[in-house]
């Protein structure tokens, strides 16, 4: 009966759950851009069985990942839409000797975020509370991480030019959201396609580096400022 239950929400949770509202917004230049996706993200136990489910890691592949990033021990990485830290923990562990800033725009995602750094020992993960323009990373860092967060974010263009100020030279933003026809993840009305993230990201000053095939269900795409 747990199976089940636990299919059914990885399944349906992640596109009807709690609340969604939806709205269209004008992007630059003209187009019309796939309405924002919004939930709310205030209940970080409920949330956990979701995203933290081990049954997730056969399609996210979260050290494959992460190996492909290639980090180095001591790089400094952002986690922006950290949600309950199913990546920024595994991103702590990949830098021992750097650091993670784990940031949520969602206050209980951040108190939950910090409590988990604090349980599993984890001295250089730091809960970040994000606004709706800005992480705040309270410093540059080498590489920033959104996995199923890029279309939840607002005013895209003008959110990731703001970001470059928070990349160190040679810095990289990777980008891992759901492909249009995958089977699973948001509403497919609020998906974005790698080639619509790739002209927003250059409107914001980004070129793409690299697109990496190894996810089944979403893109994974590399840029870098131009
Ligand atoms: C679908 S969850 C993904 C969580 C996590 N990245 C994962 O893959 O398990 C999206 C998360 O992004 C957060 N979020 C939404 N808009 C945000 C914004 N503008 N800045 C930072 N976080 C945001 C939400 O609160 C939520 O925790």
């Amino acid at each position: 009966m747990f199976r089940i239950l636990r299919v059914i929400a990885l399944t349906i949770l992640p596109s009807a759950a709690i609340l969604p509202a939806l709205a269209q917004h004008p992007a630059p230049g003209g187009m019309v851009s796939p309405p924002t996706h919004q939930h709310r993200f205030d209940d970080p136990k409920a949330w956990s069985r979701v995203f933290d489910d081990p049954a997730r890691d056969k399609w996210q592949k979260p050290g494959e990942v992460i190996r492909t990033l290639a980090l180095k021990p001591n790089d400094r990485v952002a986690d922006i839409g950290a949600g309950t830290g199913y990546f920024a923990v595994r991103l702590a562990r990949a830098v021992p000797e750097g650091t993670v800033f784990a940031a949520d725009i969602a206050p209980k995602m951040v108190e939950h975020l910090g409590a988990r750094a604090k349980a599993e020992n984890l001295t250089n993960m730091r809960a970040v509370q994000a606004g709706e323009d800005s992480p705040r990373l309270p410093e540059p860092v080498d590489v920033i991480l959104l996995v199923n967060t890029y279309h939840h974010i607002e005013k895209r263009a003008d959110y990731f030019r703001k970001l470059k100020a928070s990349l160190k030279p040679g810095g990289r933003v990777a980008i891992i959201d759901f492909k249009l026809d995958a089977p699973q993840g948001p509403p497919k009305r609020t998906r974005i396609s790698a080639e619509r993230i790739t002209a927003e990201m250059k409107q914001a000053g980004y070129a793409l580096a690299r697109a990496h095939g190894i996810l089944p269900h979403q893109n994974f795409l590399i840029f870098k400022p131009i």
